[in-house]
């Protein structure tokens, strides 16, 4: 029996912008495992958020792993800033670049670990031959854009299929989207191995509470 703990990566989409740094701190006391960073461009999804700018100021303010989640198209232009901005892994949409075997190769090629997000809709068997490329699978469980959408069901049998075809490989299952702590206990049972929370981390001030309750 593994007695791995699932990490919580607190997605600071719903922190409040305007004190990023302190919220960052904050989920870094209360004992966040990640950073989740969601990166949108209005383009790919239908949403704006932060660049590069913004993760190398927010780098000065936690030692925690910055898992910057790329929601963009094109994505390889931009994929040297995040990393010199200070990213740890880089995620990038399997739907958002003709060549994903190039692209991961870039971000590998900069010294950051390399991810690959599946939409809802997108079949696992994307990723089955670049796995060797791969540090961290992220499913999507809602469709990226915005924080605060209900868990999509299907994501479930996704995670537990990756799992199977990932095997004894060193590659992480993140799940992102509509993860509260109900929801939590079905993705960790399916194979999940880091939980993507924006609303349920920061919707009250005791973020510490709220990362316990989804462990
Ligand atoms: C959605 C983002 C998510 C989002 C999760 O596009 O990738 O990280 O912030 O928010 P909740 O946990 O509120 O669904
Ligand atoms: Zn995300």
């Amino acid at each position: 029996m593994e007695t791995v703990m699932v990490k919580i990566a607190p997605s600071i989409l719903s922190a409040d912008f305007a004190r990023l740094g302190e919220e960052v701190r904050a989920i870094e006391k209360a004992g966040a495992d990640y950073v989740h960073i969601d990166v949108m461009d209005g383009h790919f999804v239908p949403n704006i958020t932060i660049g590069p700018a913004v993760v190398k100021s927010l780098r000065k303010h936690s030692g925690l792993i910055f898992d910057t989640h790329l929601m963009i198209a094109p994505v390889d232009p931009y994929i040297p800033a995040f990393v010199e901005a200070g990213s740890d892994i880089v995620t990038i949409h399997a739907e958002a670049t003709p060549h994903l075997d190039r692209s991961l190769q870039l971000i590998k090629s900069l010294g950051a670990k390399a991810g690959v997000s599946l939409n809802p809709h997108t079949p696992e068997s994307v990723i089955r031959y670049v796995l060797d490329k791969l540090d961290l699978i992220l499913v999507m469980s809602v469709n990226p854009g915005f924080g605060g959408q209900s868990f999509i069901p299907a994501a479930l049998e996704k995670i537990a299929n990756i799992k199977t075809m990932i095997g004894t490989r060193a590659i992480e299952i993140e799940v992102d989207g509509g993860i509260g702590p109900d929801i939590a206990k079905a993705v960790t049972a399916a194979g999940a191995d880091v939980l993507v929370a924006g609303s349920a981390v920061f919707r009250t001030a005791d973020y510490a509470a709220n990362i316990a309750a989804l462990k």
